[in-house]
């Protein structure tokens, strides 16, 4: 078990690259057993929840090498539709081999990945999609079982735009014959990577990035190589650590269009974004900061991914600021440790309350990736010294963080506890 020993205080400056999407790989990876060919993913992040992605579809009988960032997976060798439940309660994106098994070989068995600190989070969706595209689907002993029956192209209508769902059911629905079409589908900038991403295998899906995805089946899917997006959460956290450190960062690789609910809010505080040919540059030097109001929402609407990340920021701006989280119904765990460092925050269910004023170093613990990183972006701001514990949930999904932040010049080193 390893600890983030962190000296608050120091303003960030320098440059940083933002690495591949993890929310996009995962998908893409689990796409890639729809090909009869050979699949080259670039960009691809070094992160635990890829490692267990890899760990699965070689489970499932495919062959996965990585050279450096690059991910060559081959699915012709899959001849095993049942993934084991270690594997599923390791890691939730787990579920999306599922429309991938049903999409390739009609046949699926995954263990239900089961809630996790931020949520419930059900399948409900996702089932009802498969079933409308005619695959039996039967529920129990923790386990999620399909098969295909009189699979045909439906009109499917999410309930609400879920972004597994909707990647599942592009996943299960690109062979299945005849037209199927998602309405109400989320619109996340990773639904059009891997809308492109199976289209390049030669599907014919459409409109990914609005609400309605028009999928014609087709018969076969082949090889491809691929480069994911960048990573805009990485980019969004970053963009706060400058901001929280009063620091001036140029941000290598963060697409702006894919940004800019964050940077939105980020300007309204009073941050200065300037856009440059390679990325972002991010200017918190000097600005007096404003609060402000924040209401998570599907995209193109502020991301839960980045609240408890803002959360941090607002603790340490004076005046009264008010998030509202709407996507997952307790996500506001890493509030009793940003109070530990002296964070006034009150929260009535949903909503939290942050009266912003300096924050103090402490002994604070992740109990979640996001939580992580905003446990992270409060030490940069703290007086004194920060220890931040759990970091297995940060290695999920921040690649070298420690590093990246030390080549901003922060003041942070990881240690063995
Ligand atoms: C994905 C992201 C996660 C992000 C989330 C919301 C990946 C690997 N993970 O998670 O980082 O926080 O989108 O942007 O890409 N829901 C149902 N029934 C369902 C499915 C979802 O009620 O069948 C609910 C969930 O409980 C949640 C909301 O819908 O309240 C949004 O969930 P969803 O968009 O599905 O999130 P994930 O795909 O799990």
């Amino acid at each position: 078990m390893d600890k983030f020993i962190i000296q608050g205080g120091t303003p960030l400056c320098g440059q940083v690259r933002v690495s591949g999407s993890k929310n996009a790989t995962l998908p893409i990876m689990a796409a890639s057993i729809l090909s009869c060919g050979e699949v080259i993913l670039n960009e691809v992040p070094q992160l635990e929840d890829i490692t267990v992605m890899s760990e699965a579809l070689e489970l499932l009988g495919a062959a996965v090498k990585r050279e450096k960032d690059t991910l060559i997976i081959d699915g012709r060798s899959v001849s095993n539709c049942a993934l084991p439940e270690h594997i599923s309660r390791r890691m939730r994106a787990s579920n999306l081999l599922m429309g991938a098994l049903l999409g390739r070989f009609g046949q699926a068995k995954v263990a239900f990945p089961g809630g996790c600190a931020i949520g419930s989070r059900p399948m409900d969706l996702h089932i009802k999609g498969f079933r409308s595209l005619g695959y039996d689907i039967s529920e129990g002993y923790g386990f999620l079982e399909g098969q295909a029956a009189n699979i045909h192209g439906q009109e499917i209508l999410l309930d609400i735009p879920s972004v597994g769902a909707t990647e599942n059911i592009m996943m299960a629905a690109s062979m299945v014959p005849g037209t199927t079409i998602i309405r109400n589908a989320a619109r996340e900038p990773e639904i059009v990577d891997l809308q492109n991403f199976i289209n390049r295998m030669g599907a014919k899906i459409k409109g990914a990035g609005l609400d309605t995805i028009r999928i014609e089946g087709v018969k076969r899917l082949g090889g491809v190589e691929h480069t994911v997006i960048p990573d805009r959460i990485e980019a969004g956290t970053y963009m706060v650590a400058a901001a929280i450190s009063g620091g001036d960062i140029w941000i290598t690789d963060a697409l702006f269009e894919h940004l800019q609910p964050i940077i939105a809010k980020l300007m309204e505080i009073g941050i200065e974004i300037i856009p440059w040919s390679e990325g972002l540059r991010v200017v918190g030097r000097g600005c007096r900061y404003l609060p402000t109001d924040i209401k998570t929402m599907p995209y193109p609407g502020f991301p839960t991914d980045m609240q408890p990340q803002m959360m941090a920021l607002l603790s340490t701006v004076s005046g009264t600021s008010v998030i509202v989280e709407t996507i997952f119904e307790n996500r506001f765990m890493h509030v009793q440790e940003l109070r530990r460092m002296g964070a006034d925050i009150k929260v009535e269910g949903r909503v939290a309350i942050i009266k912003g004023n300096h924050l103090e170093g402490a002994t604070v613990e992740a109990s979640d990736l996001r939580a992580g990183a905003a446990l992270v972006l409060a030490g940069l701001g703290a007086w004194g010294e920060t220890q931040v514990l759990g970091l297995d949930h940060i290695d999920r999904g921040y690649e070298n963080m420690h590093q990246k932040l030390q080549q901003l010049g922060a003041a942070i080193t990881r240690k063995s506890v």
